[in-house]
């Protein structure tokens, strides 16, 4: 049974819902960390703040005074810019003015705080301007930190919305619930519901697809998700599935083995010699589109020759009849180097297969919102949920527990705001 209340864990979390916010200063934690030029400074995907305008419209219509902080980039990095530009698109999105000031916690930060008024839009300056904001710590000690000690006298309400940064234990995220009647946004609760009805649903099979990258992460969630019995079956993709290729004894050109292994730890990719050892439910691509010299062909798995950029049309063919019987699918990470598009086959393909079939599906990571974007719109209506999340939702999805939403359950029990 799917439960209507939102939940984490068995936990209940409070939602924009079970508060009044009119004439409230509400302080709302986004995740607008968006990818940058780092020439121009120019944001160049903003996703994440269409996501949020969302929550935010929504306080504004209900005529709280609404404060908006986010991190963006961490300390050193090319993308450690500052909030400017994304105050700016929110503003452009909303067809409101948001007000921005380059400061978090100082006496400017809290001026403009203390002056705005119900109905008006504040965003200040990235967190990890902070510290304290870079930094992981229990709860306890994060609400006792500079940012939450400066800021939560001002507010009624906290309002988590950034699942994204739902996997650190850092200030802006599990500091003010201690603090303040603290419930989720409406981005966060869409991506916990999802997240949940992937767990809930009971009918079968749940299929996982996993690619990317992101190898020790998703070995990880492969082993969560077979050993807990939540996937039927894992169709692996991307590097994910050249991994487990090597995992189960196949050999590899030199180069794509290096590769491989250069971007997983040893215990890793141990883990997954044990997993496919283990679980024939763990499958492996039959073919894949490889580059060699500059020239592209089909190459059988077993017996791979160049370098893979996608997945082969007989895995395509196996996969998508895999998956138009599944009732529930989950896909995270691209077949393929999707960035090129004569490698875009493998993930478009699976895509399409995922929403002709009858299934609840989720799409994780922030390019499926290109890949779907591509599809006509009788398939583009029966996407279950896509996250814009990364890490917390491959922490999610490893079954580990994500700080922010704990946080979040603690306050509703501290504050007793939706029993
Ligand atoms: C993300 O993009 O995954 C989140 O914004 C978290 O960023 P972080 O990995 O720098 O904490």
């Amino acid at each position: 049974m799917v439960c209507h209340l939102l939940t984490y864990m068995g936990r209940r979390i409070a939602t924009l819902d079970d508060v009044d916010v009119e004439n409230k200063r509400v302080l709302v934690r986004v995740d607008v960390n968006s990818p940058v030029n780092p020439h121009t400074g120019e944001l160049l995907d903003v996703s994440r703040i269409v996501e949020h305008s969302t929550t935010i419209r929504e306080l504004v219509r209900r005529n709280a005074a609404v404060v908006v902080i986010s991190h963006q980039g961490r300390p050193l990095d090319q993308d450690f810019v500052g909030l400017s530009s994304h105050a700016q698109v929110l503003s452009n999105i909303l067809g409101v003015n948001v007000n921005f000031v380059d400061d978090v916690i100082g006496p400017e930060a809290r001026r403009a705080i203390e002056r705005l008024e119900p109905g008006g839009i504040l965003m200040l300056d990235n967190t990890r301007l902070l510290a304290e904001d870079t930094v992981e710590a229990p709860p306890e000690v994060h609400s006792r930190s500079f940012l939450v000690s400066k800021l939560a006298p001002f507010f009624s309400y906290f309002v988590n919305d950034a699942f994204a940064t739902c996997h650190r234990s850092q200030a802006s995220i599990v500091g003010f619930p201690l603090r303040l009647p603290s419930v989720a946004g409406r981005v966060l609760e869409r991506e916990l519901r999802a997240l949940n009805k992937i767990i809930e649903l009971g009918e079968k099979p749940k299929i996982f697809v996993l690619g990317g990258a992101k190898l020790d992460d998703t070995v990880k969630v492969v082993k969560h998700v077979v050993e807990s019995g939540i996937a039927d079956e894992v169709l692996t993709t991307g590097l994910v599935a050249v991994l487990f290729l090597l995992a189960k004894g196949v050999r590899v050109p030199k180069e794509v083995e290096a590769k491989v292994l250069s971007k997983v730890s040893r215990e890793f990719f141990n883990e997954a010699r044990e997993l496919v050892a283990r679980f024939g439910s763990v499958k492996i691509p039959i073919d894949f589109i490889v580059e060699d010299k500059g020239v592209l062909s089909v190459s059988h798995a077993s017996t791979l020759k160049g370098t893979p950029k996608d997945i082969g049309p007989s895995t395509i063919e196996y996969y998508s009849n895999k998956l138009s019987k599944a009732k529930v699918i989950v896909m995270r990470g691209p077949a393929g180097v999707i960035e090129d598009p004569r490698f875009r086959v493998g993930t478009d393909s699976l895509v399409k297969a995922a929403l002709e079939s009858s299934a609840y599906t989720v799409f994780g990571g922030g390019h499926f919102i290109a890949t779907v974007s591509r599809l006509p719109e009788e398939l583009r209506s029966k996407v279950g949920h896509v996250s814009t999340a990364g890490g917390a939702l491959l922490y999610f999805l490893a079954g580990e527990k994500l700080p922010g939403l704990e946080a979040l359950a603690r306050s509703n029990e501290i504050f007793k705001i939706a029993i």
